[in-house]
């Protein structure tokens, strides 16, 4: 097994606005070994998402390279970053965004299906059914299979988000402010969930720019000024 499972190197990103440029990420360079828990933190607007983007490869950077298990992802084709996306990392973002006309276990199902060829779906039906129920039933939700997010409380809606991350059992878990929208007992158990799941050997990387939710991860990362605090 590789040393890290993902390590950025002098990783830069600007947007430009007009005549302006915001140069958001200046050099950052992070690393994370397979199985930690890692909290990226910093003030509003220091690139926290911008950051986690990157490494999800939902955005490229301007200069510097993503290395997944050893490989330079920002070499990768528009295609074969499609297949990075969707079959080695699962994101969780602040406002779940679950399909609102989907019942909670075919938000669950939803990257297996959208993968799936219609032959695949016929062929393989019952197994993704089967894993969509155990991850409900893991995350507390085998009552709820039926409801429609409109349905649910928060907590609920952000743990079928967290059941759709990890349909596919992605090695790696992105969670942008996972509990940004949640009142903080429900927040807490959102990282009771995390927890859960990393004790069973699942990496994890979340943003967050609350530092007690920050303090519950193995180790903080902070970014300010476009770059990573020494010595992390
Ligand atoms: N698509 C974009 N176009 C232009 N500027 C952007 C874009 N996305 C982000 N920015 C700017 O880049 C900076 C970093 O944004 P980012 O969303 O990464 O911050 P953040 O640390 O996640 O903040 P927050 O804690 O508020 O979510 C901000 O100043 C933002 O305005
Ligand atoms: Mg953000």
């Amino acid at each position: 097994m590789s040393k890290y499972i993902i390590r950025a190197t002098g990783v830069h990103k600007h947007y430009r606005m007009g005549s302006a440029d915001l140069h958001v990420l200046k050099g950052v360079g992070m690393a994370v070994k397979p199985g930690e828990f890692v909290a990226i933190t910093g003030a509003s607007g220091s690139g926290k998402s911008t950051l986690l983007h990157i490494l999800g490869a939902l955005d490229r950077p301007d200069k510097g390279s993503v290395e997944f298990q050893e490989t330079d992802i920002t070499k990768y084709s528009w295609a074969r970053l499609n297949k990075y996306r969707n079959s080695q990392v699962g994101f969780v973002f602040q406002f779940y965004h679950l399909l609102p006309e989907l019942t909670v276990e075919e938000n669950i199902m939803l990257p297996a299906m959208i993968s799936s060829s219609m032959l695949g779906w016929i062929k393989n039906r019952k197994t993704i059914k089967a894993r969509a129920k155990d991850l409900a039933d893991q995350l507390g939700l085998k009552e709820r299979l039926a409801h429609k997010p409109h349905q649910l409380s928060g907590g609920e809606r952000q743990r079928v988000a967290i059941g759709r991350a990890l349909m596919k059992s992605p090695p790696l878990l992105l969670a942008d402010e996972p509990t940004g929208n949640l009142d903080s007992a429900t927040g807490n158990g959102i990282l009771e969930v995390l927890e859960t799941l990393n004790r069973a050997g699942q990496t994890i990387i979340m943003v967050t720019h609350d530092l007690r939710i920050a303090d519950r991860a193995h180790r903080v990362i902070r970014l300010a000024d476009g770059l990573i605090g020494s010595g992390q």
